[in-house]
């Protein structure tokens, strides 16, 4: 049996399929319908399934910010860097911008696992708000002024790390193969649909000791 056949095999037997798709689905949304809001219990669970992952040594220093009141989540989008790959774009345009924000910051200065604990907790809010049928982009490129103004008087003494901006997807995403070599950019094409090459798994998969 050849390993695509292997693969193909194992995730049906395996009852991977499904999951698979809701990764595949999990993309960085930068559009959306600004005008359906998540709602604040909606916001609360994330934050809620989001405190029960993984964490070096179990010490737990992230903390998380709400924001979804429509004034500061428009002095929040003035910080905030959108899509360096996509060069004649300037971030969501008004009706398709975020409808929330959910702030991840750690207390004091991030310590060595710090961005691994940030990383596992962002991941586990995006595959939950998929499921939910919204979607969220991760963004480490904001002004961590403007974050902090905006969040307040919790922010202090706490170092923002990464800002994930929420709502129910207005685009498509789609992923494509990038041969070895291959330009890795993501792009829009002239119809809108977002397109994000990833690695083969021949590339990604290493060859250990037979
Ligand atoms: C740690 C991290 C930081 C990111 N920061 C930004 C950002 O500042 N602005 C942005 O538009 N996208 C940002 N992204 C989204 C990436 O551009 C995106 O993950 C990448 O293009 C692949 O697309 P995909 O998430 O759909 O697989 C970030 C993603 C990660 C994981």
């Amino acid at each position: 049996m050849g390993d695509r056949e292997m693969l193909r095999q194992a995730k049906l037997s395996l009852g991977l399929l499904d999951f698979e798709d809701t990764v595949r689905t999990c993309r960085s949304y930068r559009r959306f319908k600004e005008d359906e809001p998540l709602g604040r219990g909606f916001l609360l669970a994330l934050v809620d399934i989001a405190r029960k992952v993984a964490s070096a040594a179990n010490r737990q220093p992230l903390r998380y910010a709400i924001v979804d009141e429509p004034s500061a989540c428009a002095e929040l989008l003035g910080g905030l860097r959108w899509a360096g790959a996509l060069a004649d774009w300037d971030g969501p345009a008004e009706g398709e911008r975020p409808s929330a924000y959910l702030v991840i910051f750690c207390e004091g200065d991030p310590g060595k696992f710090t961005w691994c604990d940030c990383g596992i907790a962002a991941q586990t809010i995006a595959l939950a708000s998929v499921e939910a049928g919204a979607g969220l982009c991760m963004l480490a490129s904001f002004d961590p002024r403007v974050v902090c103004d905006v969040v307040g008087e919790g922010a202090k003494g706490l170092t923002p790390l990464l800002v994930l901006a929420l709502g129910v997807p207005a685009e498509t995403c789609v992923l494509e193969t990038a041969e070895p070599g291959a330009n890795l950019n993501y792009w829009r094409g002239p119809d809108g649909v977002h397109h994000v090459p990833k690695r083969t798994l021949a590339e990604v998969l290493i060859k250990g000791k037979e």
